[in-house]
């Protein structure tokens, strides 16, 4: 049974994930966000919640003891938020990081230039990967709210694929990567719906 650690877990990708979590997996979550108020009807028996920002180290430790698997799922300063989560997973002897992005991040979009709102992603993914971790960073399209799982990777260095993704089918590749140990590590993965 993995243990895993939802950091942002009330993110849009983040709410699919615990809901195929919850269905398809005995996987026992930690739910750490900022306002747990906003989680709703999540079952509380098989989830643990942890109010926190990931910005405060301290929380953020105690709340990786004993886990298996720290899933990012954030937006903000995602700079500082990397490099705190980094220190945080050596300091708790943790090692695998599933952090999502954006596609774009390595001017890897056919036909689309690289545009500076999108620095706080590539430093980000640029802190992860110097770091010692078993990264996956996912650069997911643009998301829709299709009800589908439908979608198709890219490696770094390859050109991204398509526009558009779901964001069922990001999560639902969220949970494969947190539940098959080994898979894709050390790697940032372009996502996006097959054309
Ligand atoms: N929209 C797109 O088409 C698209 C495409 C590719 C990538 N992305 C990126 O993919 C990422 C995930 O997307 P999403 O839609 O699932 O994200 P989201 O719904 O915007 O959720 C981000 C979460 O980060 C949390 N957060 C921010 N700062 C925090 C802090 N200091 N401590 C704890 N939690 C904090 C927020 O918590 P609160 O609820 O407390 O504010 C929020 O729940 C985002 O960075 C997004 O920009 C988006």
């Amino acid at each position: 049974m993995r243990k895993v650690l939802i950091l942002g877990a009330n993110g849009q990708i983040a709410r699919h994930a615990i809901e195929l979590f919850l269905q398809n997996t005995d996987a026992e979550l930690t739910l750490y966000l900022r306002n747990p108020r906003r989680l709703g009807n999540i079952d509380p028996n098989r989830v643990r919640i942890i109010e926190g920002d990931v910005l405060n180290i301290e929380t953020l430790i105690d709340a990786m003891t004993g886990q298996d698997v720290v899933y990012a799922n954030l937006a903000g300063d995602l700079e500082r938020m990397a490099k705190t989560i980094v220190e945080a997973m050596g300091r708790a002897e943790l090692k695998r990081l599933l952090f999502i992005s954006s596609m774009g991040i390595y001017d890897e979009v056919p036909g689309q230039t690289y545009r500076s709102i999108l620095d706080p992603y590539r430093n980000s993914a640029g802190v992860v990967e110097a770091s010692d971790l078993d990264y996956t960073i996912l650069r997911p399209a643009w998301f829709t709210h299709k009800d589908e799982i439908d979608y198709e990777t890219t490696q770094k260095g390859e050109p991204f694929k398509g526009g558009i993704v779901s964001c069922k089918s990001v999560a639902d590749l969220v949970v494969k990567l947190a539940e098959t140990p080994g898979m894709e590590v050390r790697r940032s993965l372009g996502v996006n719906k097959p054309e």
